[in-house]
């Protein structure tokens, strides 16, 4: 086939394009055969490092590829899309979720700017319909970025331009080192709001933790009030959390938001995976004042079961959001009353991030997505009750939502090699942490596909593996 210059496809594309549909019916083929094996592929594992090849010169073709991928690479990937992967905390991929993200590949947009195609409208409507989900107000607007790291980036950023405001700066101008020193703080922060910090130019040392609960993790809020007192006035950033990653523990939202009737400040809430919580009535308190927050972080790619990459950011002042992140230029059109994505995330070019999202929503639901929630939360129970009834282990929290926080009852220090053993088995992951001073081990619950039987067999892995 001749290219539109007059010179000839490469040989291989020539070959691909003129036999895509086979070969997309082969690598469908391959999907299936990869989904179906999902129960029997060892959850997690470490193989020995393939030696790099050299970089083709010519290249094998679609078929090439592909059989050496299979070769090469694909055993050794863990099977976190499966069931008994209960490590970090890791969601699988709905099947029409799966094939959303297919569809993004295949259409190929890039969503940030509305000067060619609808695909942001399609954002749009899947933030609002995400926005709802979460009992989020009117008010919120959001935006999709690629995980909660980058949503928490983004919510603190523009609670850097609210400090700027408050002061008489604008730091999107000006730089971060117009504000002077500021205070962010927060109960239990998530390692990424530390990150956050050290690349909005604001530094990690900003971050005070504020004391928490007695054997808890969320944030005493009386003590809360107190720091924020001792700053006479001066506005601050608060990190609120909605799902800490060791014993999924929430802070009082509501209470918080109370205190802005005292002080000023910026509430924050991380709400990676615990927003979800608004979907089981049981739980839903847990999220009680949410709506309240400046600004609000959920990942998608845990509980929402997309595939990577993909989270919201949601803000009430998206008038700060367009000036921390404008992005103008002659070609690509004014910023508007509704701005482009452009000018809203620091992606300028992504991937049409809501189609999984909007997908696996319009396939199954509200109803859907909140029997996945559920019933992760029953199985972490489940499995809550087991180790309890074990003598080799010893529950460190309740188990509040979706995630099992447990030690080895006489031998805390053995758990980093129980993960380990556990890991190669290839029946479960496991992911080891320190809690309370105590090495401990999570186990995770937000994958759409985990039953009874799995939670069972997680059961008798960790009966066959205690020292
Ligand atoms: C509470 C919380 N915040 C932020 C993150 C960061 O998420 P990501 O890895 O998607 O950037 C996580 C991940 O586990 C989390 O649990």
């Amino acid at each position: 086939m001749r290219s539109q210059h007059g010179s000839r496809l490469h040989p291989r594309l020539d070959d691909d394009l003129r036999h895509l549909p086979e070969l997309l019916e082969a690598t469908r083929a391959y999907a299936v055969r990869i989904l179906r094996g999902l129960d029997e592929r060892p959850v997690a594992g470490t193989p020995a490092p393939s030696a790099p090849s050299a970089l083709p010169e010519r290249g094998a073709g679609l078929a090439g590829a592909m059989e050496t991928f299979a070769r090469r690479w694909e055993p050794g990937f863990s099977g976190s899309a499966g069931p008994r992967y209960l490590g970090f905390v890791t969601g699988g991929a709905t099947p029409a979720a799966l094939a959303g993200d297919w569809l993004t590949g295949t259409l190929d947009q890039n969503p940030t700017s509305a000067l060619d195609s609808g695909a942001q409208d399609l954002e749009r409507e899947t933030l609002a319909w995400l926005r709802e989900l979460f009992g989020l107000s009117e008010e919120h607007s959001g935006i999709f970025v690629s995980g909660a790291t980058m949503s928490n980036v983004t919510g603190l950023a523009i609670a850097r331009e609210w400090l700027g405001e408050q002061r008489g700066v604008s730091v999107a101008e000006e730089g971060a080192a117009a504000l002077g020193p500021v205070r962010v703080l927060s109960g239990s922060p998530h390692s990424s709001v530390g990150k956050a910090l050290s690349m909005l130019g604001l530094g990690r040392a900003a971050l005070r933790q504020v004391d928490v609960l007695p054997g808890r993790e969320a944030v005493d809020v009386a003590r809360l009030a107190d720091e924020l007192a001792a700053l006479d006035g001066r506005p601050a950033i608060v990190v609120a959390n909605a799902g800490t990653v060791n014993t999924v523990d929430f802070d009082d939202l509501r209470a918080i938001a109370e205190l802005r009737e005292r002080y000023p400040f910026w509430m924050h809430v991380d709400a990676a995976f615990g927003a979800f919580a608004a979907l089981s009535p049981e739980h839903a308190h847990l999220v009680d004042g949410l709506a309240e927050a400046d600004s609000v972080c959920v990942d998608l790619h845990k509980w929402l079961n997309v595939p990577y990459d993909g989270a919201v950011q949601f803000t009430r002042r998206r008038d700060l959001q367009a000036r921390v992140f404008r992005n103008a230029a002659a070609y690509l059109g004014p910023l508007g009353e509704t701005p482009d994505f452009i000018h809203l995330t620091p992606e300028n070019s992504r991937r049409l991030r809501a189609l999984p999202a909007w997908f696996t929503l319009a396939a199954y639901g509200r109803e859907g997505h909140a029997e996945i929630v559920r019933r992760d939360i029953a199985m972490a129970a489940r499995l809550g009750e087991l180790v309890d009834a074990m003598p080799a282990y010893r529950l460190l929290a309740p188990v509040r939502l979706n995630v099992v926080c447990f030690t080895l009852a006489a031998a805390p220090e053995r758990v980093g090699e129980l993960a380990a053993a556990i890991a190669a088995s290839g029946e479960a992951f496991l992911t080891p942490t320190v809690y309370d001073g105590l090495p401990a081990l999570r186990a995770a619950f937000s994958n759409w596909r985990t039953t009874d039987a799995d939670v069972r067999r997680v059961a008798e892995v960790l009966e066959a593996f205690r020292p």
